[in-house]
């Protein structure tokens, strides 16, 4: 367990997060999605909360139930993620922990694609606007602290490491999510901090657990601490 009692409040700060998957239409019933359930997002808006901060919650379609004392803004797709982050700024702090589909369907169908003799569609996929970049590369509406999730099933440090540096983020929470540690979608979380002064492992703890650890940390690095 971490010792944060004397932690830094938030008070005063304006910290934007993103959570859950997002969803890509097909059709107007058919999407591809990522899995997550936003538990470890919407625990990083809550104890930013329970910090003091003025959050404000970028959530895909997740599991879990809106936070409470927390603006929520409600997106469904990459670029309507993106969208609703760029209305939210400026902010002190940004998280990113939603997962984003990395790609949409080219031209998603109004109507209902229908089986047909012809066999089985084929779907062109396009790249999805990557907004932790956009968002880590911003020029004078950059938050001053930018931090990525990355979820690795290997080499989860060193994959972190070329993801903090490709991005243009601060940090990378980097989450194991190989089977023999976090199983997705479940409550525990092993995590490993990657910043620019080099790696820290953190204890296998609870979503909420490693979101006061990190929000702590968020805290100390805002009020200007060495930590
Ligand atoms: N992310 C984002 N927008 C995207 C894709 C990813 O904001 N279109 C963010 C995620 O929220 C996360 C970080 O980027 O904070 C890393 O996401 P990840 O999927 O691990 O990285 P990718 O660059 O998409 O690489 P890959 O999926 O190939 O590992
Ligand atoms: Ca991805």
């Amino acid at each position: 367990h971490f010792g944060i009692a004397e932690a830094p409040l938030l008070k005063g700060r304006r910290i934007l997060v993103t959570s859950g998957p997002t969803h890509e239409p097909i059709d107007p019933v058919r999407y591809i999605a990522n899995r997550s359930s936003g538990k470890q997002g919407h625990a990083i808006a809550a104890a930013a909360r329970a910090a003091g901060a003025e959050v404000i919650l970028v959530s895909g379609p997740a599991e879990v139930a809106d936070p409470k004392g927390v603006k929520v803004i409600h997106a469904e797709t990459a670029q309507q993620m993106l969208a609703a982050v760029e209305e939210s700024l400026p902010v002190d702090a940004a998280v990113f922990a939603a997962a984003v589909a990395d790609w949409r369907v080219a031209d998603a169908s109004d109507q209902k694609i229908k089986k047909t003799a012809g066999g089985a569609p084929t779907l062109t996929l396009v790249e999805n606007p990557d907004i932790l970049a956009t968002i880590a590369r911003h020029g004078t509406l950059r938050p001053r602290l930018v931090v990525g999730f990355a979820a690795e099933t290997q080499e989860v440090v060193a994959h972190a490491r070329d993801k903090r540096l490709r991005k243009g983020c601060d940090w990378i929470v980097a989450n194991d999510v190989s089977p023999e540690t976090g199983i997705m979608g479940g409550d525990v979380n092993t995590v490993h901090l990657v910043t620019a002064a080099g790696v820290e492992d953190w204890p296998s703890a609870s979503k909420a657990e490693v979101a006061r650890h990190l929000v702590a940390r968020m805290a100390a690095e805002l009020a200007g601490e060495a930590r």
